[in-house]
């Protein structure tokens, strides 16, 4: 895409600007292995040791722009000042006393990424939602002043940010009573980084999520220059743009929390690829307005963790992430289960936990092309029979219908124009807007492809497993449900082109 070209080519022109005062080379610190470093009045110290570079992945470190350039600034809203500003500043403690902050409640700070700013849609959004539903104290970390390109000189930028949200955060709690363990830091992209070199320096950090960690400068390096699991008690992200450089994505692909979301793989998000299309844009610039458009441009993929985050915090529909080693595993079903404390199945967004398993894991979901994003998951698995002296394979397209008791149906399709073996066992996942709950009956379509001999266009299937995701809308128990459905009628199980045949449960029918 052009524009994403052009954010690279300036990242790339950055690499040859000169400035002496402000850019550490790379190579004479890998030979000499020195140790430089600057101080920052209160703030406490940075420095930059050989194990900052990477011959591949971190080339350059600059020192961060003055401080008074960065300009960081603290941005309070609270229920009685949803919309109207009030600017924390603890050089000037009135500013903090006559907010309307409260350290007894709970603390979100939001925190931009690279090229963006405090006062756009998204954070005003998500101000607005987190304040509906609860009463917290909502600050948005302006750091504008240190976003903007080169990329190389925001990433060092996010350095000194972090430094001034720690010292701000302690500075709260040693005059206001605020408990570090009641903030939790939302970042998106390189403000994911801001928060981790934060948490770094406050102890007892409730929480950071990160929305699409920034991977360019990040990815493959030691835990300490980027986001990792010890900067707060509980680290979740959601992983929308993962690429190992800047030319196929902004994300990254390395798990940095204790629980790592990657929707639709962590890339190539739905609905993204409509860009592609000719005046995709237009449709964007006249119902969302041009920031938007400009936003989807640069990295529809990108922003996408952010439009998750926002459905999570008042959709209905729970993002149920599955653990599994492998995205593929994870589309074929074989990672359909919720282990035996549920700890497989964890909901993605403002309502994730920690699972108690050791960081590192990655949870696979599905999600959709457009609002609502949230789609259920289900496994399906039909057993082929094996017709005596017939096909034993067929073509074509498996349309699937559930049925629940309350009279509902959801037609999913299960293959289009794939071969069925006959005497095999065929799995898929299925995904879908609306809850089903849990069917008691699965009616199958089959559509023979065309162009195939007369005799070969009966499907055979002796039965129909259903996993559902159990009973998460409830966000209490996170058990699979199974149900097992064989022919309905006496017909049995030969299926002719173009019919309906029902399958349903009964005693004597199980896989
Ligand atoms: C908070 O208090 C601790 C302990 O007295 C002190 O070491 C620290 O410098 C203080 N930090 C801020 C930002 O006031
Ligand atoms: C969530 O809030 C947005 C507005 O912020 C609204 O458009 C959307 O319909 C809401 N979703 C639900 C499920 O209530």
């Amino acid at each position: 895409m052009a524009l994403k070209w052009m954010v690279f080519c300036v990242l790339a022109a950055a690499s040859a600007v000169e400035d002496p005062d402000n850019r550490k080379f790379g190579l004479p610190t890998w030979i000499t292995g020195g140790v430089d470093e600057r101080c920052y009045d209160e703030l406490g110290c940075l420095q930059v040791t050989p194990s900052w570079y990477h011959a591949l992945y971190r080339q350059w470190n600059y020192w961060p722009l003055p401080r008074i350039l960065i300009n960081v600034k603290f941005r309070l809203f609270t229920r009685k000042n949803p919309t109207l500003v009030q600017l924390m500043k603890w050089k000037e403690p009135a500013t903090i006393a006559e907010s309307n902050f409260d350290s007894a409640r709970p603390t979100k700070f939001i925190v931009h990424g690279f090229i963006d700013t405090y006062n756009n849609k998204w954070v005003k959004s998500m101000t607005q939602k987190l304040l509906d539903i609860a009463d917290h104290n909502v600050v948005v970390v302006d750091w504008s002043g240190g976003c903007l390109p080169p990329y190389v000189q925001a990433t060092a930028n996010t350095r000194l940010v972090g430094l001034e949200l720690a010292y701000f955060i302690n500075y709260l709690k040693n005059n206001t009573g605020l408990n570090p363990g009641d903030v939790h830091i939302i970042g998106h992209s390189l403000g994911s980084h801001i928060a981790g070199y934060a948490g770094e320096r406050v102890t007892g950090l409730g929480r950071i999520t990160a929305l699409d960690p920034a991977g360019p400068y990040f990815h493959n390096m030691p835990s300490y220059v980027r986001l990792d699991p010890t900067d707060a008690q509980f680290v979740d992200a959601i992983h929308t743009d993962v690429a190992a450089n800047v030319m196929m994505g902004y994300g990254m692909d390395d798990p940095v929390g204790h629980i790592d979301f990657y929707p639709n793989n962590g890339k190539n998000q739905p609905g993204c690829e409509a860009l592609e299309r000719p005046l995709a844009l237009v449709d964007i610039v006249m119902t969302e307005g041009f920031e938007e458009a400009g936003r989807v441009m640069v990295s529809c993929n990108h922003n996408r963790a952010i439009t998750l985050f926002l459905e999570s915090l008042n959709g209905t529909c729970p993002y149920i992430g599955i653990r599994c080693p492998n995205y593929n595993d994870f589309k074929e079903g074989l990672c359909f289960d919720c282990g035996a404390n549920g700890e497989d199945c964890q909901e993605m967004g403002i309502n994730a936990q920690p699972t108690g398993l050791p960081p590192g894991e990655k949870y696979y979901l599905l999600t959709n092309k457009q609002t609502p994003y949230c789609l259920h998951h289900m496994k399906a698995t039909v057993k082929l029979g094996s017709p005596s002296g017939g096909p034993q394979s067929v073509k074509g397209t498996l349309t699937m219908t559930l049925k629940s008791a309350d009279g509902k149906a959801l037609t999913t399709q299960f293959s289009k124009d794939e071969k069925f073996n006959h005497g095999e066992t065929k799995t898929v996942l299925l995904s879908s807007p609306d809850d089903i709950g849990n069917p008691v009956a699965a009616e199958i379509l089959w559509t023979a492809k065309t162009g195939q001999v007369l005799n070969l266009k009966n499907l055979e299937v002796d039965k129909v497993a259903l996993d559902g995701e159990g009973n998460v809308l409830t966000r209490a128990k996170k058990a699979v449900s199974k149900n097992t459905f064989c022919p309905a009628s006496s017909e049995g199980s030969v299926i002719a082109p173009n019919k309906k045949t029902e399958y349903v449960s009964s005693a004597s029918c199980s896989l």
